[in-house]
């Protein structure tokens, strides 16, 4: 008998190592999917992002808070066993979420509709366009009737320079995202996920750190580590705006770094919610990704909840081996 972590390793373990071995093999598949998200009209919205990781965080969250209410014997602290099924203090209702929802969007939604989103792979021609710059006229060569000096104002293509879109009456916010043209490989979609991760893992744990070390940050964390006894899913987004910020462009650079593919991103974001969401559930799942992944790869709720409870270590969101370093070193 298998056990549930031991049923999702042996289906993801040979999904990832063909992706990467045999990418031809995924590759009609690819190109077709990608193809129909990048003439669908959604996909190009320059907000498809930010109502993505709303639509997987509302998702996630919803189901994981059914199994938590469901299965009190996977909670990490469990409630007194005449209230097993208890909701715990503090759990609130979808309806009282909206002021929640608004928090997360208002910010980002704000960057949607004024800057120009700049993809890996996407011609200059294109972003420039989608911002309602006049590619044509930017991009021609100097002698050609235009004037020299547009060529000098040509807005940066690097990603770490934010450009606003170019505002004018006819086009009053940036509404429009530009993709690249082709569909990614399989071997890139996993070796930028994978990547991404690791980048994420670092950075965070490292932001993580010092919102716990740097007496001025902690108020910033404070939302985050108050709640009643235990922890629940909900508790993932009890983030002060500084801090969830913090957490979503960090999670935008450890991609933008690494020049990852539109498609790589559009996966990225249900991953990362769900390992999110899993670290805060205050379960010991079955089929934990800690259960999934090699043996001392993972953090893991467990990790995660004695962090909660005031215990140390459990920084690092999703693997392990920076806590170690930094238990070892102070
Ligand atoms: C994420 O990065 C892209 C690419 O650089 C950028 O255009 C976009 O505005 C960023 N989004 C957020 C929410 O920071
Ligand atoms: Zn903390």
């Amino acid at each position: 008998m298998f056990s549930p972590a031991q049923t999702i390793r042996a289906i993801l373990a040979p999904v990832l190592l063909t992706s990467l071995l045999f990418p031809s093999l995924y590759q009609p598949f690819l190109d077709s999917t990608w193809s129909t998200l990048r003439y669908s009209s959604f996909y190009n919205w320059s907000t498809f992002e930010t109502i993505w990781t709303v639509f997987c965080y509302a998702a996630i969250e919803v189901s994981m808070t059914i199994v938590f209410l469901r299965h009190p014997e996977w909670r990490l602290s469990p409630s007194p066993s005449s209230k097993a099924r208890a909701k715990p203090k503090g759990m609130r209702r979808p309806s009282r979420r909206i002021g929640e929802i608004l928090l997360y969007i208002a910010p980002l939604l704000t960057m949607d509709l004024t800057m120009i989103k700049k993809f890996a792979d996407v011609p200059l021609a294109d972003i420039l366009s989608s911002g309602n710059y006049d590619a044509h006229a930017l991009l021609a060569p100097p002698d050609d009737h235009v004037l020299l000096a547009a060529n000098a104002s040509l807005p940066s293509k690097s990603f770490l320079l934010p450009t606003l879109h170019n505002f004018t009456a006819s086009s009053p916010l940036q509404l429009v995202r530009a993709l690249p043209p082709d569909a990614p490989s399989s071997r890139r979609l996993a070796t930028e996920l994978m990547a991404s991760f690791l980048i994420y893992d670092t950075l965070f744990f490292a932001f993580h750190l010092s919102l716990h070390q740097i007496r001025p940050l902690r108020r910033w964390h404070a939302p985050h580590h108050s709640h009643d006894t235990g922890i629940h899913p909900q508790v993932t987004n009890q983030l002060s705006v500084f801090e969830r910020l913090g957490l979503v462009l960090l999670a935008n650079f450890s991609l933008n770094i690494i020049g990852s593919h539109v498609l790589t991103r559009t996966l990225f974001v249900p991953v990362f919610v769900w390992l999110l969401v899993e670290i805060h559930s205050g379960m010991d799942l079955p089929w934990g990704y800690d259960k999934v992944l090699p043996q001392g790869w993972a953090g893991g709720a467990r990790t995660h909840m004695k962090h909660h409870a005031g215990g140390g270590g459990g920084l690092e969101p999703f693997f392990c081996w920076w806590d170690r370093l930094w238990e070892v070193c102070r």
